[in-house]
């Protein structure tokens, strides 16, 4: 298939079938961030509610830039992956007091953000600012393999990106990347497409894991309301949960982690707290 009869297939569907979001209906940078670091490693489903949730409780930049952490961790609950919460507002905080307030608008820029990797970098540069410059998620990798690199195997991004290059429709590049995306979600049921990607990493299971751990020594921190833990309780609170569940993970490496990445803090006199 050559370029242009990928486009037009690819518009073609995409006029037809095109889902509505509400992060489509908007051109605030600052709500596209927000979009689209929730769905770096959520669902659509997942996120939907909660992106009105945090976008009420934090319409713009300032609000997030100063937003305390228990709240914003509060807010955050259900998402999972928990660090980019504080990388948004590391994020927020970075566009106020280092670039003015004026919201970065090249893929290269925005990379500099924390928590921005290429991906979201493309993505918000597409929906916010119309760039054209092709960007990579999971979605639109698998279209690609699908139509230009079939049978291939261990295929590196730059051989994708080559052809993402050569294939953006620059008439609109916003109603092209959401038409591509709705395309590999939908229309591409074979899962198996991404696994001959180079770079392809599914999610791992959650029930069981680390991060599940992680997950609930944080919500229980954040359900005391005000009252401090001690470190002790929280290793005991965890102890109990893990050998419920047979895990071989330690209370203490779980804490250590949460602390390491400044979910959690703790005190000299050994209380931990968001
Ligand atoms: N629309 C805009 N960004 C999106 C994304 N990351 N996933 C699905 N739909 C989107």
């Amino acid at each position: 298939m050559d370029i242009p009869q990928f486009q037009r297939l690819i518009l073609d569907w995409g006029r037809q079938n095109r889902r509505e979001m509400p992060w489509r209906d908007t051109r605030d940078p600052y709500r596209i961030l927000v979009s689209e670091v929730m769905l770096q490693q959520t669902q659509v489903s997942r996120v939907l509610p909660k992106y009105e949730e945090f976008l009420h409780e934090y319409p713009n930049l300032n609000a997030l830039a100063n937003a305390s952490q228990a709240r914003l961790l509060r807010v955050w609950q259900g998402l999972g992956y928990w660090n980019r919460a504080l990388r948004l507002r590391d994020a927020a905080r970075m566009i106020l007091n280092e670039f003015g307030g004026v919201f970065p608008q090249d893929p290269a820029t925005l990379r500099a953000l924390p928590g921005i990797g290429p991906y979201t970098a493309g993505a918000v540069a597409c929906f916010a600012f119309g760039s054209a410059e092709p960007f990579l998620d999971t979605n639109i990798r698998r279209v690609y393999l699908f139509f230009f690199l079939p049978g291939e195997e261990d295929v590196p991004d730059g051989r994708v990106m080559d052809i993402a290059r050569r294939a953006v429709w620059l008439d609109d590049p916003r109603e092209w990347g959401y038409a591509l995306f709705d395309y590999g979600a939908i229309e591409l049921r074979d899962r198996t497409i991404n696994r001959r990607s180079r770079h392809h990493s599914r999610q791992s299971a959650f029930e069981g894991s680390f991060r599940s751990y992680r997950t609930q020594a944080l919500r229980h921190v954040l359900a005391q309301e005000g009252t401090s833990l001690s470190r002790a309780e929280l290793e005991g609170f965890l102890a109990g949960r893990l050998s419920a569940e047979d895990s071989s993970y330690l209370p203490k490496d779980v804490l250590d982690a949460l602390i390491n990445d400044g979910l959690l803090k703790s005190s000299p006199d050994d209380r931990v707290y968001v």
